[in-house]
């Protein structure tokens, strides 16, 4: 299988640092971005209210064209993967905390993995500790105020490293799991508290996994792929919002 074009989406701005990694891994195809800016944040709010969302999201890229559907979102994939799966015929790429490339660069070490509340709280994440972290010593931390901080365009705020240290247990962790993909954003912010750990996300390791779930392989020499961007169902067009949206994915390549 071999498809042309693929919806992503989260609940605002976290996905675009997906988005980026896509586009440079798959740069052929055609990307079509949801962001729920109606209702973001997803991750103070109820499994019920995330699951609807969500299929909302995927229906509406489908109907625009999507032949697969990557959710940009950890929380949205803990409380609606399962869901959208059942649902939709098309393929569906999640993404979950990446627990597994943490402990095993870090064995026997204390390891921090960092996301929304509902994730931290969602089973699917305890689910995958059992699995991949025996015997690792994990702490869990949830910072649902970075999402607020992000989509409010504030990143390299000495406000955003105090809250990251307020919220945290101790700094000399090995490895820093940003479980949540508006924390990417926060880089900066995260060696500032935690100097001695190493930086992990899912993003690589998903957008691999959708190559393979949706057979790409690149056709075209020229990168002539396209992205069309939606705020919940409205198209964005104002050059300012495109813009800023091209300079939050320069800002994690
Ligand atoms: N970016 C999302 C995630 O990866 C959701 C953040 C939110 O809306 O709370 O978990």
């Amino acid at each position: 299988m071999r498809v042309k074009t693929i919806g992503i989406f989260d609940s605002g701005i976290g996905g675009l640092s997906v988005l980026a990694k896509a586009r440079e891994m798959m740069p052929d195809v055609d990307f079509i971005y949801y962001a729920d800016t109606e209702h973001v944040p997803y991750g103070t709010k109820s499994r019920e209210e995330i699951v609807n969302y969500s299929v909302e999201a995927a229906k509406f890229l489908i109907k625009k064209g999507a032949e697969a559907i990557l959710v940009a979102c950890n929380t949205a994939t803990s409380m609606a993967v399962d869901t959208l799966r059942a649902v939709f015929d098309c393929p569906v790429v999640g993404m979950e905390p990446a627990v597994k490339p943490a402990v095993s660069h870090h064995p026997h070490e204390r390891i921090l993995v960092c996301a929304t509340p509902a994730t931290i709280g969602g089973e699917k994440l305890h689910e995958l500790l059992r699995r991949n972290a025996e015997g690792a010593e994990v702490d869990l931390c949830a910072l649902p105020e970075l999402v607020v901080f992000a989509e409010n365009g504030i990143f390299d705020s000495e406000i955003v490293s105090a809250y990251i240290r307020s919220r945290a247990a101790r700094e000399d962790y090995s490895a820093c799991v940003l479980g949540c993909t508006h924390f990417p954003y926060f880089k900066d912010s995260f060696r500032l508290v935690f100097p001695y750990a190493e930086m992990i996300d899912g993003t690589e390791g998903t957008v691999r996994r959708l190559c393979h779930v949706t057979g790409y392989e690149r056709e075209s020499s020229l990168d002539r792929g396209t992205v069309k961007y939606y705020n919940t169902g409205a198209a964005v067009s104002d050059t300012q919002t495109l813009a800023f949206y091209e300079e939050l994915q320069r800002r994690v390549r």
